[in-house]
């Protein structure tokens, strides 16, 4: 990488890990989004408090379910079209950086492929959780030896992250945003994202980027209610943090987990329903929230895209669909994406979006 990352204000943290001195940007708090979350009708907290340590571990869990079909989709597309993907990068040195890497399984796959075909590139993993960053850097660092890898970890929301990057280095990048996480966004926020993406990165970077398709509902609907209770539970923690955190008095006994594909949003959508009339006290927010019988919190929302809507979204933000990759059943897709600013190749465009 062009620059040193190493020097100024950032705090080293083991080999290769990096807390930039950068302002946050968008800094939240769990109190004030709760307060104002169980304020609103309908009730709602956001997902990204679903991870806690409990929290992401359970979705760790989940991903390795044979009924959450997204992560063997997504293993297979990496599997199957590997050599076709590498042959779509840049020839001269990246960055290779991943927004939101998880347990870096799908990522381990991709690096040792890149090693191979001798591409010169440098792995980033950008998330704002340090525990992910430690367990995924301290693990890359010890399967790859630091001759035939540079690995650097930055603990940093998204956009500061990437703002922070580009002032230091003038390599080509190559954004993996994988695992549907997309799908975690409603479609004007995940157009706001791609958007904000785009304004980090330079005319022909590329952007790898995971969709869950539509399809057949009972499929979906399985995925998000698996048999052995675990995407349950991991809603369900979401109370114990409230709890644990924020010294509420949530009773789990007193509410049942909701997942279902609504056809008209595209996502499914995700609730913990009180199952009778109550009142919830959070200490640290000195307030009562009182609940009808069959109130939902809404906790999450997973969105499922067409083939057509993923066109859009692309020529929306101002990225090139390069190419789809498709697992075998069609059931996910990884899409490479190039951005297009004055200045990058030209290519046609024929996408029509209403
Ligand atoms: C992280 N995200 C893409 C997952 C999803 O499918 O929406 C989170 C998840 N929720 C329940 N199961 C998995």
């Amino acid at each position: 990488m062009a620059g040193d990352l190493t020097g100024g204000h950032e705090m080293k943290r083991g080999r290769g890990v990096l807390k930039p001195d950068i302002p946050q940007s968008f800094g939240r708090t769990f109190a004030l989004d709760v307060l104002e979350g169980l304020s609103q009708r309908p009730k709602r907290i956001d997902p990204v408090y679903l991870y806690d340590e409990k929290g992401s571990k359970l979705f760790q869990q989940i991903t390795t379910l044979n009924e959450y079909y997204l992560t063997q989709c997504e293993h297979e597309i990496l599997t199957l079209h590997m050599e076709e993907i590498s042959q779509s990068l840049a020839r001269q040195a990246f960055n290779l950086i991943e927004l939101g890497a998880g347990d870096g399984r799908k990522t381990v796959l991709l690096i040792e492929h890149l090693i191979r075909k001798n591409l010169d590139f440098e792995y980033i993993t950008l998330d704002i959780s340090p525990e992910s960053i430690n367990d995924l850097s301290f693990m890359l660092e010890e399967m790859f030896p630091s001759a035939r890898l540079k690995v650097t970890g930055i603990i940093a929301e998204y956009f500061d992250g990437l703002k922070w990057l580009a002032e230091r280095s003038s390599s080509r990048n190559l954004i993996l945003f994988l695992g549907s996480n997309i799908g975690n966004f409603e479609y004007p926020k995940a157009q706001k994202f791609l958007r904000h993406l785009w304004d980090c990165l330079k005319p022909d970077d590329q952007l790898l980027v995971g969709f869950d398709l539509k399809k057949d509902f009972e499929i979906l609907n399985n995925a998000y209610n698996d048999s052995g209770g675990i995407t349950r539970e991991f809603h369900l923690n979401l109370l114990d943090r409230i709890n644990r955190e924020l010294d509420g008095d949530f009773d789990r006994e007193k509410f049942l987990y909701y997942s279902g594909y609504d056809v008209i949003t595209g996502a499914v959508e995700s609730y913990l329903v009180s199952k009778e009339r109550q009142e919830v006290f959070i200490r640290k927010l000195n307030k009562i929230f009182p609940f009808e019988a069959w109130e939902p919190i809404h906790t999450e929302s997973s969105y499922k895209y067409l083939e057509s809507e993923i066109a859009c979204l692309a020529a929306e933000t101002g990225f090139q669909v390069e190419k789809d990759f498709f697992d075998s059943r069609r059931f996910f897709v990884d899409s490479l994406w190039r951005v297009k600013k004055p200045g990058s190749a030209t290519a046609p465009c024929n996408v029509e979006c209403r």
